[in-house]
């Protein structure tokens, strides 16, 4: 392909608009709920609510906050209602983030810093422990941080081996982690145990709620069992919580919240470096989006408890109707447990190729999500699954017989899936 190069004259936008559209042609349709990742839809009232606000503030900069008081408040509720939600502690502080990764590498650097004022840690020293089913961005934090990971095999029950975490544990460690739930399986590691060792070793313990966050409190609620895992549990130092996940709010919008406020200044950079005043931020953006903020506070006042409660009703439907489904095809069994949104199926019959099952659905329509150890796929359900729950069975069960047949040649490699 020709470098792309900016066009001498311009052109009118609706030729533009209609192109933009166009360009979509082949992408996988969310709004039919054909991908379990990267997707959260309602419905078409939401995804208004979610434009119209993202649009009243969509040229301002949150990074100027003295400018935009108006961001500072929404900001500030948006973080007052997290904190509530998790049930954290009066004497808490949070950050509005771009997203679960940032969340998380601000708290993985505010455990450094901790480690370093605290007890003298030296740089380019350090490590965190972590179950194997932590999500890979906590490895990039470390690849940021000059830390070290180190991941601990999970037990038979894909919940974090906390004694095996204790022994990892040394003289440079910064944090340990645990998942509300994890995203490879869906399941709830031993916050509680956590917290303990936490507590008898004067670490940090963050808890990744980034799915769980906004939809395991819901799910709670509505009588399923839900492990203890926030602020409630001894020992949790940090919390973050995706607000452009089960939030429902559009991307850009994540929550890292902290036990003691004070604990902010740890992840706050501030420099005088040059001659023209200070510069200071809590996050690791320095322009941020105003309409990330927006959209996060008018969707949370939009839908309030009794929305999320809604989410989180049909998103437990999909999943029992997809999970019986599944577990009555010959061939395929669920893998349990999974506590929340998220589950994994395979192929237990070795005959089957489950990457030719995953081909035949990807032929349909369906962007198939393959999970390595164990070979499966991978969903992870919104409210949109709902709907299609039955559509999904009756191609799987079409792609199940296609795939005995011979008749799909192609694969999809569990490697192939990048999230
Ligand atoms: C458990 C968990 N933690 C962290 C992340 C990273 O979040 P983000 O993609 O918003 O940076 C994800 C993303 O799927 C996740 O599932």
């Amino acid at each position: 392909m020709p470098r792309p190069a900016i066009p001498a004259t311009g052109r009118p936008w609706n030729a533009l608009s209609a192109e933009l559209e166009a360009a979509k042609a082949a992408d996988y349709s969310w709004r039919r709920g054909r991908m379990a990742v990267y997707f959260y839809y309602l419905d078409e009232a939401l995804h208004r609510v979610q434009q119209e606000a993202y649009k009243a503030f969509w040229t301002e900069n949150n990074l100027g906050q003295r400018a935009f008081p108006s961001l500072k408040r929404l900001e500030e509720e948006v973080v007052g209602m997290g904190l509530g939600l998790m049930n954290a502690p009066d004497a808490a502080g949070g950050t509005f983030t771009s997203g679960g990764s940032e969340s998380i590498f601000l708290s993985m650097l505010a455990a450094r810093e901790r480690a370093r004022k605290g007890r003298g840690l030296a740089p380019g020293r350090g490590n965190i422990v972590i179950p194997d089913s932590a999500h890979l961005t906590f490895d990039r934090a470390c690849w940021y941080l000059g830390l070290e990971s180190r991941r601990i095999p999970v037990g038979e029950d894909f919940r974090a081996d906390v004694p095996a975490m204790a022994r990892a544990i040394d003289a440079g460690t910064v944090a340990i982690v645990g998942s509300a739930p994890c995203y490879p399986f869906g399941v709830f590691d031993p916050i509680p145990a956590l917290g303990a060792l936490a507590e008898q070793q004067g670490l940090w313990l963050h808890v990744d709620a980034c799915v769980g966050g906004f939809l395991s409190p819901f799910v709670a609620r509505l009588g399923h069992p839900v492990p203890d895992w926030d602020f409630r549990v001894p020992g949790v130092t940090a919390i973050s919580a995706d607000i452009h996940k089960h939030g429902m709010a559009p991307k850009g919008a994540s929550l890292l919240l902290l036990r003691e406020e004070a604990l902010r200044g740890l992840h706050r950079f501030e420099s005088r470096a040059w001659q023209r005043g200070p510069y200071a931020a809590y996050t690791s953006q320095g322009t941020r989006p105003g309409g990330a903020v927006a959209a996060a506070w008018a969707v949370m006042n939009y839908l309030g408890e009794e929305g999320y409660l809604d989410c989180a009703r049909r998103i437990m439907a999909a999943k029992r109707t997809m999970t019986e489904g599944i577990g009555g095809i010959q061939g395929l069994s669920v893998l349990e447990p999974s506590d929340l949104s998220l589950f994994v199926y395979r192929a237990t019959d070795p005959a089957l190729d489950i990457g030719k099952v995953a081909a035949a659905l990807d032929a349909r329509g369906w962007l198939p999500g393959r999970q390595q150890q164990p070979d499966g796929m991978h969903l992870h359900l919104n409210p949109v699954h709902a709907e299609v729950a039955e559509e999904y069975l009756a191609d799987l069960r079409a792609a199940v017989e296609e795939a005995r047949g011979g008749a799909t040649t192609a694969r999809v490699a569990a490697e192939a899936r990048t999230y």
